[in-house]
């Protein structure tokens, strides 16, 4: 018996010393320590040995473990300590060396000048239209019916406007303008509402013009609304918008839905009114269309045109863009190239 117990020591102490690391380590100690490993069963089978050999056999086997348990924790220490010298000199990182560059997004020029204008009418005293009334995919009747435009408009044309195949009268909106006529079916004046979006014309796209393009509309009926009020509400947003130095000018224009109608013009800012190919050598570049809402339209959506009046515009979110950085072709809005987006 003794020598057997000397021959498994013998062995574990081989085992130990020829483990290469901590896990090889590790199924020696489970070989040899554990609650299966033949020592243990040794001690288990004490009971059945003669009485004076009990004692014996069981100090020598005691004394085993522990020595074989030294043995292990000895050898153990030092695996952890050059393992982790090891890692420690593998993961080591110089913190004198350069940041790797992690680029970062932004907000799309186009949604910083929307988030802008938004920004400013709210500050006179416009709140943000309720979306639900500011659809893009809408029916002629909001789009151009109850806008006062006439059954045969051209603006209605196929070549003009988007219509949804298999859905009859069912368009993409050309204009936010939509927006008043659900919002004056679903509230009573006041209003003062401001309605940004996406509109769609099938036009062939140039430098100048794409198909899907972005608007602001704006609304505000009221009990005596006037023209001069409209001029100061849109000089005051051109001085915000611009700065105070922008020449800006007034022309009569016509649109269905609103009487007198106006468009306003900023000078060019590629040839500072010089006459360019962008300005089409007018100098001037049209911003927006506005004027009092047509008394048609206020009878349209059941408002007294005897009791209110009012006023509404609409803006191009990629015109007022181009001009305030001298941005000179629609285009670049939407091809993500990055070395453009980049500058904003
Ligand atoms: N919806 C017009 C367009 O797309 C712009 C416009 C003109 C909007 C006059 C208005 C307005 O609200 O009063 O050309």
């Amino acid at each position: 018996m003794e020598n057997k117990i000397e021959q498994i020591k013998k062995e574990a102490i081989e085992c130990i010393n020829n483990a290469q690391n901590s896990k090889m380590l590790e199924e020696v100690k489970n070989k040899y320590l554990s609650r299966n490993s033949e020592i243990n069963n040794l001690k288990k089978g004490l009971k059945d040995l003669p009485n004076e050999q009990k004692p014996v056999i069981g100090a020598l086997l005691n004394s085993v473990s522990n020595e074989l348990n030294n043995l292990f924790e000895e050898k153990n220490n030092y695996f952890y300590k050059k393992e982790l010298d090891e890692r420690l000199l593998k993961e080591k990182i110089d913190v004198t060396l350069d940041g790797e560059y992690i680029p970062q997004g932004h907000v799309h020029p186009l949604t910083q000048t929307v988030n802008e204008i938004v920004e400013i009418f709210n500050h006179l005293g416009f709140s943000l239209i309720n979306p639900q009334y500011s659809p893009e995919v809408e029916v002629e009747k909001y789009n151009f019916d109850m806008l006062n435009f006439p059954k045969e408009h051209p603006a209605k044309d196929m070549q003009d406007t988007f219509y949804c195949e298999g859905a009859e009268n069912v368009i993409l909106r050309s204009q936010t303008s939509n927006s008043q006529v659900r919002q004056m079916l679903n509230s009573r004046p006041p209003i003062k509402v401001i309605s940004p979006g996406r509109v769609y014309r099938n036009e062939s796209v140039s430098a100048r013009k794409n198909n899907l393009f972005h608007q602001i509309e704006g609304l505000y009926v009221d009990k005596n609304v006037t023209m001069a009020q409209l001029k100061g509400v849109l000089n005051e947003f051109i001085r915000l918008y611009f700065g105070s130095s922008r020449p800006t000018r007034y022309r009569s224009s016509f649109f269905p839905f609103t009487e007198p109608s106006v468009e306003i013009d900023v000078q060019c800012i590629m040839c500072q009114g010089k006459g360019c190919s962008v300005c089409s050598k007018t100098g001037w570049l049209e911003i927006l269309g506005a004027g009092m809402v047509d008394p048609n339209v206020l009878k349209g959506v059941d408002i007294d045109p005897d009791v209110y009046s009012g006023f509404a515009f609409g803006m191009g979110v990629e015109r007022l863009t181009m001009l305030k950085y001298a941005v000179d072709d629609i285009r670049l809005f939407f091809n993500n190239d990055e070395r453009f987006l980049k500058q904003f």
